[in-house]
């Protein structure tokens, strides 16, 4: 904030953390030292990863010193022996993708995501270099996050402890997510942007612990040229005049200032907003530029994902987002249960294809799988949206909402997690296991 310092808890010290650009198919390897006083772990949100390198909430690096003092909160935790840092291996066997990085600690993904641990990972390939799309300086991640601030710039969470060393949960009220009211866009309170008179890429990414958004240019005499989703390119693009984001949600779209005057102030709204977080950033159209970029009609060869058809799913399984009692206390589950590490909730065969029925109540959820990518097959039984396009990794669900995806079960065996990707929900047990057989 003007004037102020926020400490942040950040992958090499800044936040958002470094953008980690990589190429589609050549193995990187990530290694993660843990400088800070609690434990962590890294999920890279969107990869097709090997379970040892997924981010699984007890597959910790333990922090420097004092954590003799730490307790496990739900989980169980190995005190012992387990290493400082961490080689993450992403073989990256998938297409080019906005994806991000962010922590997934066991009851205190969210805390720690607000105070700094989320950056972006882009994977590049041959397809996408191959388009005529806004390159260098006119593809530009955007990474949208509300956060509130105590008055000394310090980051504000409602934590019970604020060390996060022991005892997890937030307060009562916040039962439903936590939210700020500032918006961050890649870590700067409402940003402005210059820019001139042509297209521009923008990978929307909504890094937020509890907030959904509906974004809108304002005035709008442009439209969100949607090329990609959480997944990669569309088979072509769709245009949209509003963008529904849920958590963790990312589109890939193309804004043509062209069609502004030169003058021209665009906004970048948030119709679910109140106040002041109506507003997320503002574009200054400052100049007459050459074009040289297009939109092309056909952006990738989607036939694989055309082909997938629900008639090859080989069950169906459904899955209930809900409130459920733990000792008394209130928390969220999937199916009745709160996560537990040591239970499985499906079991899917390597190279199946399932429809899972998620349904979400009484809240809104943000589903998501870990390793794999689906299709949204319908809404409510009815048609998706047409911001339901292409490959997802995280399905937004309001309250009261269904869905039925088609998932395919490809990569690796092993562990990995679901969960609600409101990360107060996520920690306060609204996850569940899966393993690839
Ligand atoms: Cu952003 Cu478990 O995920
Ligand atoms: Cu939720």
């Amino acid at each position: 904030m003007p004037g102020l310092e926020t400490e942040v808890w950040g992958y090499n010290g800044v936040f958002p953390g470094p953008t980690i650009e990589s190429r589609s198919g050549r193995k990187i390897v990530v290694r993660q030292a843990n400088d800070l006083p609690v434990p962590v772990s890294t999920h890279l949100h969107g990869g097709r990863t090997p379970p040892h390198s997924d981010g699984y909430p007890t597959d910790l690096i333990m922090p420097k010193k004092g954590h003799d003092r730490l307790t496990g909160g739900h989980g169980s935790m190995d005190m012992g022996g387990s290493p400082r840092f961490k080689d993450y291996v992403y073989p990256l066997e998938q297409r080019a993708a906005t994806l991000w990085y962010h922590d997934h600690r066991m009851d205190f993904s969210g805390p720690q995501v607000w105070r700094g641990l989320a950056g972006f990972h882009i994977i590049r390939d041959e397809e996408e270099d191959a388009l005529p799309l806004p390159k260098g300086e006119k593809d530009i991640p955007l990474m949208i996050c509300d956060r509130s601030f105590d008055r000394d710039g310090s980051f504000l969470y409602p934590s019970l402890d604020p060390t996060l060393e022991s005892k997890p949960g937030v307060e009562d009220d916040y039962m439903d997510g936590t939210l700020g009211d500032v918006i961050l866009v890649n870590g700067v309170p409402w940003p402005f942007m210059e820019v001139s008179n042509t297209r521009y890429r923008f990978r929307i990414l909504n890094a937020s612990n509890a907030r959904r958004y509906e974004l809108a240019l304002e005035p709008g005499k442009a439209p969100f040229i949607q090329i990609g989703s959480d997944g990669g390119l569309l088979g072509a693009p769709i245009l949209h005049r509003t963008l529904p984001v849920a958590q963790a949600e990312r589109f890939d779209v193309v804004i043509d200032f062209s069609k502004y005057d030169i003058g021209d102030e665009v906004t970048l709204k948030n119709r679910m907003g109140e106040g002041r977080t109506e507003d997320v950033m503002r574009f200054r159209v400052t100049r007459r530029e050459k074009d040289d970029s297009t939109v092309p009609r056909r952006l990738s060869d989607m036939a694989e994902f055309d082909e997938l058809e629900e008639s090859s799913a080989n069950r169906t399984r459904a899955f209930r987002f809900t409130r459920v009692g733990d000792e008394g206390k209130t928390m969220w589950g999937i199916n009745g249960e709160p996560f537990d590490p040591g239970r499985m909730a499906a079991r899917p065969a390597l190279g199946s294809t399932e429809v899972w029925q998620v349904k979400a109540a009484p809240a809104s959820h943000p589903v998501h799988l870990h390793l794999v990518h689906f299709k949204v097959l319908s809404r409510n039984d009815g048609e998706p949206l047409p911001t339901d396009a292409g490959w997802k990794d995280t399905v937004g669900l309001s309250s009261g909402e269904e869905a039925r995806v088609l998932v395919r079960f490809e990569g690796y065996r092993g562990r990995y997690v679901f969960h609600c990707h409101n990360l107060e929900h996520e920690d306060m047990m609204m996850m569940a296991n899966f393993e690839v057989t």
